[in-house]
């Protein structure tokens, strides 16, 4: 009798164990969708409480804060049930009514059950934090949360992700995880009048507030010269041989992107790129200087020092020109407001960041002839813009920014 007692807990604490180790299992993966849909940087403002929301997100209709996500009953989601949960993450329908679409839910849908099973798992596992949501700033006729009811049914297709069976399994993970946890397509992809996503133009980048989310299609990445390994050292670390991440893809990179597993990273870049064959590095574009050329004298005076003569960059103090990203996209914006405002100190991971790049004052006339110059010897972009075409460019980037 006492063995078969000793037989039964023995049973009991092996099953106890085993559930304990499931649902463990299950708030560890719930964790790891949470980095890889980046909750926390839009759920925790700077100086608020752990996933107690009130980050601010500027609309064409205004501002819109995001809510608190803690277990906190009363003002969390402590009393949501899954169904309840899942649809506010899936749907933008939760409680409070439909969501503004700056939570990207557009993205969202198609996040797996499984994934949306275990985020539900972690929330309901972290410490509850009883911050107040603040009040929405929306304009009348938008503050009624019922007109969004016709928005999602025209915009929200209902479709969840599919796995493409003719492509490997590295391009499908890189396909779920870029276009539904990842949300890139919030920034990089278009949006239309009703401010829904441009499905025609998947990735092909975006202006927000005074940056391009750059086009970011394979064919526009392979053009630029960009390889699994950049991609996958530009995701991670912030920096690569193509240049380094700035303006509001820093906190992505930062909370998300950094912290996922290489196995991760490189099947993004695999979709990214649309090969799964290692797409061979090319040698950094520099076309030699042209010493007659006004732009010379500002790049040797400015930017030589730091970037190197040759635009070859110098490590750990500033990214090569030759061959750079920015300097590679399709209209100058980003290389213009890097010059009108230069980039902070920005941390891209616990252990990455770059220096200060300082802003500078020009001429419009100087402008036109260092950005000419920066395209012309360090890409084969061949582009050569009048001084009419930057001051658009800059204002474009100085209206967007304020
Ligand atoms: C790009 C920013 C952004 C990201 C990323 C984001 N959220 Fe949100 N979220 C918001 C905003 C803004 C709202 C409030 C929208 C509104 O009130 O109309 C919101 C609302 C919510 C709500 C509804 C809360 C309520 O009670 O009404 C839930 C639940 C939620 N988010 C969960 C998540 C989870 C889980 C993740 C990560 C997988 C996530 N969010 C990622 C911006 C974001
Ligand atoms: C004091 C050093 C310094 C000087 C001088 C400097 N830069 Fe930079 N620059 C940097 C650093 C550091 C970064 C990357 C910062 C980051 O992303 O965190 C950068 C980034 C850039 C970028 C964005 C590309 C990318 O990959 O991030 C461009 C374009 C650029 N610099 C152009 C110039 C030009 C043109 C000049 C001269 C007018 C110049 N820089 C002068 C340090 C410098
Ligand atoms: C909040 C908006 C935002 C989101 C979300 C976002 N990005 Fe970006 N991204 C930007 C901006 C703005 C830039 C341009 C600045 C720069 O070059 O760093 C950029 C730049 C990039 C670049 C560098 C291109 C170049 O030429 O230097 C890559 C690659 C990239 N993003 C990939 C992604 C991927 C993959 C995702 C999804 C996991 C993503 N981004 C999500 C805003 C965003």
């Amino acid at each position: 009798m006492i063995k078969q007692m000793i037989k039964n807990t023995l049973v009991l604490s092996a099953l106890i164990t085993s559930l304990y180790a499931t649902s463990s299992d299950l708030i560890k993966q719930g964790e790891e969708v949470a980095v890889a849909g980046d909750c926390y940087a839009c759920h925790t403002s700077g100086d608020g409480q752990q996933y107690g929301g009130g980050v601010s997100f500027p609309t064409p209709f205004g501002v819109v804060y995001s809510k608190n996500i803690s277990p906190d009953k009363e003002n969390g989601i402590g009393s949501y049930t899954y169904e309840e949960f899942s649809r506010a993450v899936r749907q933008g329908v939760s409680k409070r009514g439909n969501l503004y679409p700056a939570m990207p839910y557009d993205s969202f849908h198609l996040v797996t059950d499984d994934d949306t099973k275990a985020l539900y798992a972690y929330f309901k596992s972290i410490p509850a934090v009883s911050q107040k949501n603040k009040d929405d700033e929306i304009f009348f006729p938008f503050n009624i949360r019922f007109g969004l009811k016709a928005w999602n049914l025209i915009n929200l297709s209902s479709d969840t992700w599919k796995k493409d069976p003719t492509k490997s399994d590295a391009y499908n993970r890189g396909d779920y995880l870029t276009n539904s946890l990842g949300h890139c397509a919030s920034c990089h992809t278009p949006r239309d009048l009703t401010m829904a996503l441009d499905k025609s133009k998947h990735l092909e980048g975006n202006f927000i507030a005074g940056t391009m989310a750059p086009n970011i299609s394979s064919k526009e990445l392979i053009r630029q010269g960009w390889t699994q390994d950049s991609i996958i050292a530009i995701l991670k670390h912030g920096y690569s041989t193509r240049g380094t991440i700035l303006g509001h893809m820093t906190p992505i990179t930062y909370h998300s992107l950094s912290n996922l597993n290489d196995k991760d990273l490189n099947a993004m870049a695999v979709y990214l790129l649309n090969s799964d064959k290692k797409v061979e590095e090319k040698a950094l574009t520099f076309n030699k200087h042209n010493k007659k050329d006004p732009g010379f004298a500002l790049y040797a005076g400015y930017c030589a020092s730091c970037h190197g003569m040759n635009g070859q960059g110098i490590p750990n103090t500033a990214p090569a020109m030759a061959g750079n990203g920015t300097l590679n996209q399709e209209e100058p914006l980003n290389t213009i407001y890097t010059l009108l405002y230069g980039i902070k100190i920005q941390r891209y991971s616990q252990v990455n960041a770059f220096p200060a790049m300082p802003s500078y004052n020009f001429s419009d006339e100087e402008l036109k002839d260092l950005v000419n110059y920066l395209q012309n010897t360090f890409t084969n972009l061949n582009k050569t813009y009048t001084k009419e075409e930057i001051i658009e460019f800059k204002e474009k980037v100085i209206s967007g920014a304020h």
